[in-house]
């Protein structure tokens, strides 16, 4: 339990993420301010973040903002991949310049990227001594968006990044928009199905926020990803069987190329072995480790607040 009202700063705390994240805040006695572009209650936009600063009492800074990439409804454009870009990078950099101006520094800077910095392959696996690469649009952007994150080292504050696979949780993601076609019995592996699918519960990644923040050895690159690994198959199938519905409607990937442009599609049709090396290292304790239990808890017809 923190002391009288310290403070965390989560810019994007109204996403899918953030709203976990923040929630569980509140619950163990933290204020929470968020940076978002829409005005409301204990948020702030980013203008005010850079003219007037950190909040008072700001303990830990949580980067958590980003454009859904996956967004059915918008085409993969040069001006979308622009917003991906930019939403993600100069986000981060406007914490990582408010935390270098502030005369009262927060202890833990905590910024989320992707395993999607780490080249595709069915035979590699990572973990969080592993290098990253440059190879395509995301990896590139996961490279950018950790470098701006990257505070100069005599300030003195704890770093944290967590590169996240893909998060389970009824109120958003990936669940969010396979629910239905899996409840009507139409869902299914994604292409070939047989490419690696790191994730994690909702429940998991908040807590994992939370346990950067609250243990003061936690520092570095962290996996937000669960320990079981597993294929999209593998995952379809439990999903499928949470549902009680069959999980066999393959969804091709030439189709899933068309829907979504071959460079985002690859999210989807390719996949990475991650390990939570260094996480597990630390004692995290998942309360969801394996895909079984998450899809469980996922399953739910009404999504609950
Ligand atoms: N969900 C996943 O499976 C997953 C996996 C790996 C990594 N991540 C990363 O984790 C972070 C949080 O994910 P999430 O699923 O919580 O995301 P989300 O719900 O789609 O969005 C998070 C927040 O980002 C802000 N945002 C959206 N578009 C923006 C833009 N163009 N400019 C500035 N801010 C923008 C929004 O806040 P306001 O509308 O309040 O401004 C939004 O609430 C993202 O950076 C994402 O890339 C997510």
């Amino acid at each position: 339990m923190p002391s009288i009202m310290e403070s965390v700063l989560v810019g994007g705390g109204t996403g899918f993420v953030g709203t976990a994240f923040s929630q569980l805040l509140r619950s163990k006695g933290y204020g929470v301010t968020t940076v978002s572009r829409m005005p409301g209650p204990q948020r702030m936009s980013w203008t005010e973040l850079a003219e007037s600063g950190l909040p008072v009492n700001t303990v830990a800074v949580v980067s958590l903002a980003g454009q859904n990439v996956l967004d059915p409804t918008r085409r993969w454009t040069p001006g979308f991949k622009q917003n991906v870009w930019a939403s993600r990078v100069n986000t981060t950099q406007s914490l990582a310049n408010a935390i270098i101006k502030a005369p009262f520094k927060p202890k833990v800077f905590i910024s989320i990227s992707g395993v999607g910095i780490y080249q595709p392959s069915q035979t590699a696996e990572y973990n969080e001594d592993s290098h990253g690469g440059s190879f395509d649009f995301l990896s590139k952007l996961c490279q950018e968006w950790e470098s701006v994150a990257k505070l100069p080292a005599d300030l003195g504050i704890r770093q944290v990044t967590v590169r996240s696979g893909v998060i389970l949780g009824r109120n958003g993601g990936m669940v969010k928009q396979l629910f239905l076609p899996f409840y009507f019995g139409l869902g299914g592996p994604v292409g070939r199905g047989d490419q690696y699918m790191p994730w994690i519960h909702i429940h998991d990644m908040a807590n994992l926020l939370l346990f950067a923040i609250e243990n003061n050895n936690v520092q570095g690159v962290l996996h937000g990803v669960a320990p079981q690994i597993v294929t999209n198959k593998q995952f379809a199938k439990a999903f499928g069987r949470a549902l009680w519905r069959p999980a066999l409607i393959r969804l091709p990937e030439f189709v899933i190329n068309i829907a979504f442009s071959e460079e985002r599609a690859k999210i989807m049709t390719e996949g990475q072995k991650v390990i939570p090396k260094r996480t597990l290292a630390y004692g995290f304790q998942y309360k969801y480790p394996d895909i079984d239990s998450a899809c469980r808890q996922v399953a739910k017809l009404i999504p609950s607040k």
